[in-house]
């Protein structure tokens, strides 16, 4: 997490500021009738007007900050305030603000405290060993060890996965992906020269069927997935839901024009397997947004990336080709968003690594039952290859398949690696990866 996004973080708690005012403005009358004039004591209002006067928009004007010694010693108070703030005589809702605010005041400390740094990486331990007093109690901000602020007061508390926006997410780049995907829109029935697809082989037909029927039933989970998260996203955070919007609505088309394709030969859809159902359930019973962002787009729609560049270049005519080179583009940014993300997340919280890992062992304990590749999947996509049924041409599919398991194994562990997995655990998550690509 760099700077410029740490104090976008803080515009949203000065918001949060603001939706908690009643019991703000109270705690600073109790304090004005309270307290003696010999020691001034801190209030929620410290940081309220600090706020205003030093985040601009975006960036947070540290070195003013630290050089203006009376303004910094009223940040100081505010947090001699909160750290023995008495938390649970607060409304639910007053405790998240409280929470959100000292996770971005203690951040703010930790860098005036080491200033200049150029990114909180830059400090041993900012996110899991730095201890700030928060309610009466010694808090890390991130990492899982029962003592930070993020998981196991906000998260673990409250349930609400609000809190993690407001503290983790949304990088820039979102709101660029968002504008990339609105100008790259396309229709399933008027942008696909549907006319003039040609009539092939029935056997290469039906291999056709089989790949497109199993790509939109992938492409049905695609879309489930995210509409799980968008309403629970903190509408400061808008550029994400209006990111996942405009992924659901590629995949509503996904679904469309490759159910269009299979069914364009005549022969119907292909046939569903027990493990494809089984992988996609897993995904769907996802609760946590970066391990679903990374099970699905890192993982998932980044294997997919492969097999759609498979099927274009084996494709038999350029309808084909041009449906699947336009669903790659779309997955393209659906893969760069769940990398922004993870990334993004993973600098921020060492722990983080961790719980994404065991997030693909689950997944893949469950899958321990299923087998391989499902074989219809396999035998269309091997005929696709080979182009033919003829035994030479079906030797060549299936090195041509065979390659293309390699192939996807080498891009997940350099897609892993990317998002910050050292390169031995890149190779083991990419081994557990479900045998169904997605
Ligand atoms: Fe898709
Ligand atoms: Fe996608």
């Amino acid at each position: 997490m760099n700077l410029k996004m740490l104090f976008s973080f803080v515009s949203v708690f000065s918001l949060l500021l603001v939706l908690a005012s009643s019991d703000v403005r109270a705690a600073e009358s109790e304090a004005a009738v309270s307290t003696t004039p010999a020691k001034q004591a801190g209030q929620p209002g410290d940081l309220d007007y600090i706020l205003k006067k030093y985040v601009d928009s975006e960036f947070f004007s540290y070195k003013e900050l630290k050089a203006n010694k009376k303004d910094h010693a009223r940040f100081e108070r505010f947090m001699e305030w909160q750290a023995d703030a008495d938390v649970k005589s607060m409304s639910r809702e007053d405790q998240v603000a409280f929470y959100i605010n000292a996770y971005n005041s203690c951040s703010t400390k930790a860098i005036l405290d080491h200033y200049p740094v150029h990114t909180p990486l830059d400090v041993d331990g900012f996110f899991d060993k730095l201890k700030f007093k928060v309610g009466g109690e010694m808090l890390k901000l991130g990492g899982s060890d029962g003592d930070s602020m993020e998981y196991d007061r906000l998260i673990a508390n409250y349930g609400d996965m609000r809190a993690h926006f407001a503290v983790v997410c949304a990088p820039p780049e979102v709101a660029r992906l968002y504008d990339q995907a609105v100008e790259s829109q396309w229709d399933a029935n008027r942008d696909i020269a549907w006319d003039q697809l040609p009539e092939h082989h029935p056997d290469l037909e039906r291999a056709l069927d089989q790949v497109f029927t199993f790509l939109a039933e992938n492409e049905l989970s695609a879309l489930y997935v995210p509409s799980r998260f968008v309403a629970r996203i903190h509408p400061a955070y808008a550029e994400v839901a209006m990111f996942l919007s405009t992924q659901m609505a590629d995949e509503a088309r996904h679904i469309d024009v490759f159910l269009k394709r299979a069914r364009a030969g005549g022969g119907g859809l292909g046939v569903s397997s027990a493990t494809t159902s089984q992988s996609l359930l897993t995904l769907l019973e996802l609760t946590d947004f970066t391990e679903a962002a990374f099970l699905l787009s890192v993982l998932g729609e980044g294997t997919f990336l492969d097999l759609l560049r498979f099927i274009e270049d084996h494709a038999p005519d350029d309808v084909t080709a041009d449906i699947v080179q336009r669903a790659r583009n779309d997955e393209t940014r659906h893969v760069h968003f769940g990398l922004v993300h993870v990334r993004h997340a993973l600098a921020h919280d060492k722990g983080l690594y961790q719980r994404l890992e065991n997030a693909v062992r689950r997944r893949a304990a469950t899958m321990a039952g299923a087998g391989g590749v499902p074989d219809a999947l396999q035998d269309g996509l091997t005929i696709l290859a080979a182009g033919s049924t003829s035994p030479k041409a079906v030797s060549q599919g299936h090195d041509a398949f065979r390659g293309l398991l390699d192939e996807m194994h080498h891009n997940r562990i350099k897609r892993l690696e990317h998002a910050g997995f050292t390169s031995d655990q890149a190779q083991t998550l990419s081994e557990l990866h479900t045998p169904n690509f997605m």
